[in-house]
């Protein structure tokens, strides 16, 4: 694993390389967000749009960013103001995303925290009341920061211990765990009644359901899940050997969010059609509060197991969430650290304040401030927050990497990086890729949302 202290980090091999970028990867998006637009958007159809994607256009930047990083040995910004200093804004604005990423991530790690701790001391009955349980919660003026701080603190307790000693040692436990749980989880909803058929619906690709909404939406979710249009690949990237091959790990990297994506889908999508009782109701209540309303209910009628199987459920979610808020807290660290040039320990003192006081406000959108609606009725800051990272900037970041590799230093220069280790006989289908296939999809993707956004159509 790396180790940002003294001389430039690198791996230790190939897959804790691997292992680090799959922990940056998988993460709410897979769990939270992935299953209800799977839900959303017929299923079948949905997962075999997310699996070309991730294989073609996914894989491809993942390749351009690790190996930019891996070329230039420097994260976001020197990377890109390696070529010139003219192109040091690219850098900026990828280090921007997970700025604003964090804070509210923390947010959301703080409601799985108390939802994880909750099956524990209240019971599933008391998580399962159809909304009401959620609303007070995200609403109260002292519990909901309390939680968000307790998942900070777990957060920079281990950022804190070091690459090796917290972060490295933290994903190899994590990880693994959390994988068995979701089997477990998975196999056990599919017992209950109802449940295979919700899984069918899952499974069963319906071509009626394919529309231009559900690529957009898809190819969104791939950028956030695969961690891209954010320098943190870049900076992945510039920790790796020159001889461990690029083209395998970005397979690999993409396999395994794939994987963790659809084992989420499998064990939420059957248990909200139990719930809700056909695929159409699946469909139309498809949201974020699948996870923190509907599930809690379908919980609660495993009878004797309704709360081991809450607690192990948001548990495995807890870990997802914490293995990408590490991470996101690691890239701050270290943007904060060669930016300011300080040491370590004052590069996470800044952080702290920051990720705490944005947190903070963000959260007050839901309590205090909640009369603050930025992007119309019912929205809140961290709504807007999502919006602004997600769906403006990394669209942007995306667009100006590719046609920066494309079109100024052109993709010999990344393609000669991957041939150091490995043989890139796509590299021909790759340059297309990169060149004319990735700008007019991320363009897309920008516009669509922005226009969605703005009430142009609904997605
Ligand atoms: N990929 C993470 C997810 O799907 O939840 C989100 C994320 C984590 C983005 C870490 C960026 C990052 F650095």
């Amino acid at each position: 694993m790396a180790s940002t202290e003294g001389a430039r980090a690198s791996w230790s091999g190939k897959w804790a390389f691997i292992l680090a970028a799959a922990a940056s990867a998988v993460g709410l998006g897979n769990m939270w967000r992935f299953p209800y637009l799977a839900a959303k958007y017929g299923g079948g159809t949905f997962l075999l749009t997310y699996l070309v994607l991730v294989f073609t256009f996914g894989v491809s930047l993942l390749l351009l960013e690790t190996a930019l990083g891996r070329k230039t040995g420097q994260s976001a910004i020197g990377a890109f103001s390696s070529f010139g200093k003219k192109y040091t804004f690219i850098g900026v604005l990828a280090s921007a995303v997970p700025f604003i990423i964090t804070p509210y991530y923390c947010i959301i790690g703080g409601w799985v925290t108390k939802y994880t701790a909750s099956y524990v001391a209240a019971g599933a009955d008391a998580l399962a009341d159809g909304g009401g349980f959620f609303t007070n919660f995200i609403t109260s003026n002292v519990e909901s920061y309390v939680w968000m701080l307790i998942f900070m603190v777990l957060v920079f307790v281990i950022v804190g211990l070091g690459v090796k000693g917290g972060i490295e040692k933290a994903n190899l436990f994590m990880m693994p765990a959390l994988i068995v749980m979701a089997i477990f989880i998975a196999l056990y909803t599919l017992t209950m009644p109802g449940a295979v058929e919700g899984a069918l619906y899952y499974l069963t690709p319906d071509f009626s359901k394919f529309s231009p909404e559900l690529v957009i939406s898809a190819l969104g979710q791939m950028f956030y899940s695969l961690s891209l249009a954010m320098g943190i690949m870049i900076t992945y990237g510039s920790y790796m050997r020159k001889q461990d091959s690029l083209t395998s790990s970005v397979v690999r990297i993409g396999c395994f969010d794939l994987g963790v994506s659809f084992l989420a889908g499998l064990m939420i999508v059957p248990a909200a059609f139990v719930a809700m009782g056909s695929g159409e109701a699946v469909a139309s209540n498809a949201g974020p509060s699948l996870m923190f309303i509907t599930l809690p209910s379908v919980f609660v009628d495993m009878q004797g197991m309704a709360a081991v199987i809450g607690f192990v459920f948001f548990l495995l979610v807890l870990f997802a969430a914490l293995t990408s808020a590490i991470s996101l807290t690691e890239t701050l660290v270290s943007i904060v650290q060669d930016g300011v040039k300080c040491s370590r320990k004052k590069a996470l003192g800044i952080v702290v304040a920051f990720v705490v006081i944005a947190g903070a406000v963000i959260n007050a959108g839901y309590n205090v401030a909640s009369f603050i609606e930025p992007l119309g009725a019912g929205t809140s800051l961290l709504d807007l927050a999502d919006f602004f990272s997600n769906s403006v900037l990394m669209p942007i970041v995306a667009l100006l990497t590719c046609i920066f590799v494309g079109w100024i230093i052109k993709p010999k220069a990344i393609i000669d990086e991957v041939r150091v280790s490995s043989k890139f006989s796509a590299a021909g289908a790759w340059t297309v890729m990169i060149k004319y296939i990735a700008p007019v999809l991320v363009i897309v993707i920008l516009v669509a949302y922005v226009a969605a956004q703005f009430g142009f159509f609904s997605m």
